[in-house]
């Protein structure tokens, strides 16, 4: 692969299973625009839910995405969704959009209005002069980008993730969310064929990104 080719990182995986520490390093390893879908599909339930919308009321669903506009900061390497203009704070990490967050993200509704968003975020990253893009989430080597250079799929035991997170001062019911998000019918959570699967349990940190930065540095070198 030429040194100088744009290339695209799927990182995909259950909660706290190291996607986002791991994307942050790999982002600025590689000159990469770091892309969190999570927080999107947070950033919008959070949205929703102030607007006092339910995810059982797909109708108001509809209304509501319609009239959201949808714009991108970016921050250092990293892109921020704004809606209306304006980018959402910590309050998409409450343990209210916690319990929520996977009701919403299993309507194809709310998947489709972030299809052609995600995938845009590739032109951000040209635009901003990255030398590519880390995105991760769900469904990014399955369906926003089934044709990524590398796809990580990362996976840990669920009583460490919810250690991981509870260390983290949060409140999350990973089990439950990983159940929602997996057994929903849009783009399930679910290991792309061909990833490359990282079990992260009884690693550290350095050791994840150090697989992920060593297979990509080969093949750029290749
Ligand atoms: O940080 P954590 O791994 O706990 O979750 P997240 O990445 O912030 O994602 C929050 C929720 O958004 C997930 O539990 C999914 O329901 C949804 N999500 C999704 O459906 N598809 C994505 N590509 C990313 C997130
Ligand atoms: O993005 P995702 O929800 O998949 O996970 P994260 O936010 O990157 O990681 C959740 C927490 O687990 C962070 O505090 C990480 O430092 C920690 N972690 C860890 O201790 N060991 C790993 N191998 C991976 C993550």
């Amino acid at each position: 692969m030429a040194q100088s080719s744009f290339i695209i990182v799927a990182i995909d995986g259950g909660a706290a299973s190291g996607k986002s520490s791991s994307s942050r390093t790999l982002s600025e390893r590689f000159n990469l625009l770091h892309v969190d879908t999570g927080s999107y599909y947070r950033a919008l339930t959070s949205e929703l839910l102030r607007r006092g919308v339910a995810a059982a009321d797909l109708p108001a669903v509809k209304t509501a995405l319609a009239g959201l506009r949808l714009g991108t900061r970016v921050e250092g390497r990293s892109a921020q969704m704004e809606i209306d203009g304006r980018v959402a704070g910590d309050e998409i990490r409450s343990g209210e959009v916690n319990d929520h967050v996977s009701h919403f993200a299993a309507i194809p509704e709310m998947r489709a209005a972030l299809l052609a968003y995600q995938r845009g975020q590739a032109d951000v990253a040209r635009i901003h002069g990255f030398r590519g893009l880390v995105m991760e989430g769900r469904d990014i080597g399955s369906v926003i980008f089934p044709q990524a250079d590398f796809r990580f799929f990362l996976h840990a035991d669920p009583a460490e993730r919810a250690r991981r997170r509870k260390n983290e001062g949060q409140q999350d019911s990973i089990v439950e969310r990983d159940r929602l998000d997996s057994s929903r019918k849009a783009s399930p959570l679910t290991v792309p064929a061909g990833a490359t699967s990282i079990d992260t349990t009884f690693v550290t940190l350095d050791q994840v990104v150090e697989q992920m930065a060593g297979t990509i540095g080969l093949k750029l070198k290749s």
